[in-house]
């Protein structure tokens, strides 16, 4: 009988910290208006800095893992593998996988971090469905949790890309089944030419010292974005990587149940949306709530569709991101 892999368990977590616009423009010009209008976003969730002072990726993440553990039916002693999608990592390293690993308690398994950026749950899913369909493993816990407020320039130089970004974390664990269920296809892309246009650019293995003073006096250590760039190219990638995978597949846009597109910026998604011929409730977006949470985006999204009941045993499930890199990619499967 053919082995597949299916979500059997999603959970997500995000500060309890809410930002709204209005808070935002006591920090810079900036208003609640031009940040509705420009991208969908009314408020964002970050870490308190002094309430939850050094809650990094790895801590944030614990209650999204323990939910999805827990709607698996499966223990830590279950799984066999930990992937860890994050683009700000706790530290530059050890890799915030194993710092999960300690701080839950797992057995002594593999823990593989990846660095995709937005990219990461689609990417990171692939990595879990070869290690399943392989017969190597039977249960992979794939993690997406990203604490961003503490890379984001709160001052009126970093206004493009401080309304955009929030802290979230989201976490699925990935199962065999001999069931004709579970995950079909996965379609990644990468483009480094574009690779500065969302960066971090130190620290930097390529400087000695990796930071300076006055590379943080200059805001070098700062998320930085060309927005109208980022823009051009994801509404033009979107469409393609999404028809790549329904081709793949052969199915037509009336086939899709659920698409869960990545969220930055609501205007891209209703161009995409439009693109492709879907209605509105064939698509779920929450990015008013959670700005663009970068990897954990998708794991969010998916667990909010689910407790909300908009996903139901045999629904076509599509997946779709983009970000820095580039890189992007989708997957679609059958839940
Ligand atoms: N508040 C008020 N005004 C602002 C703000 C702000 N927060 N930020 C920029 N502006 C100003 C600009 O300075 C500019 O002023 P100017 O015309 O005097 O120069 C004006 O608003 C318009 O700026 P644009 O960049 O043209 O605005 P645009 O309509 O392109 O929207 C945005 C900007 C929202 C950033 C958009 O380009 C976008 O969403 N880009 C894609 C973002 C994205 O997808 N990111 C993915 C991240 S993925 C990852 O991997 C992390």
């Amino acid at each position: 009988m053919k082995r597949h892999s299916f979500i059997s368990g999603v959970g997500y977590n995000v500060p309890k910290k809410i930002m709204k616009n209005e808070e935002l423009s006591n920090f810079m010009d900036t208003s609640d208006e031009w940040i509705t209008e420009r991208s969908g976003i009314k408020e964002r969730r970050v870490v308190d800095r002094q309430e939850e002072c050094g809650v990094g990726p790895a801590e944030l993440s614990i209650p999204a893992v323990e939910s999805a553990l827990d709607r698996a039916s499966l223990n830590k002693e279950d799984i066999d593998l930990i992937i860890f999608s994050t683009a700000m990592p706790d530290y530059f390293l050890p890799g915030s996988g194993c710092l999960l690993q300690e701080k839950m308690g797992f057995p002594l398994i593999g823990s593989l971090d990846i660095r995709v950026q937005c990219a990461g749950f689609v990417y990171g899913l692939s990595v879990a469905d070869q290690f399943i369909k392989s017969g190597t493993y039977d249960n992979v816990l794939l993690v997406c949790s990203e604490v961003q407020s503490t890379t984001i320039d709160y001052s009126n130089r970093g206004r493009d890309v401080a309304v955009l970004f929030g802290d979230g974390a989201g976490a699925v664990v990935v199962s065999a089944t001999n069931e004709d269920r579970g995950i079909l296809s996965h379609h990644l892309h990468s483009e480094g030419k574009f690779a500065k246009e969302l960066w971090i650019e130190t620290p930097s293995a390529q400087m000695y010292p990796r930071l300076t003073q006055k590379m943080v006096e200059d805001g070098r250590h700062h998320l930085k974005m060309n927005g109208r760039e980022v823009f051009k190219q994801a509404v033009k990638r979107f469409p393609e990587v999404i028809l790549e995978c329904m081709d793949h597949n052969n199915i037509a846009a009336d086939d899709i149940d659920l698409f869960l597109p990545h969220q930055a910026n609501i205007r891209i998604n209703k161009m995409v949306q439009e693109k492709l011929g879907l209605r509105d409730n064939q698509v779920f977006n929450n990015i008013h709530k959670y700005g663009n949470t970068t990897s954990a985006t998708i794991p969010i999204l998916l667990g909010e569709a689910y407790e909300r009941g908009r996903i139901k045993k045999g629904d076509l499930i599509l997946m779709a991101a983009f970000g820095s890199g580039f890189t992007w990619g989708a997957s679609l499967m059958r839940w």
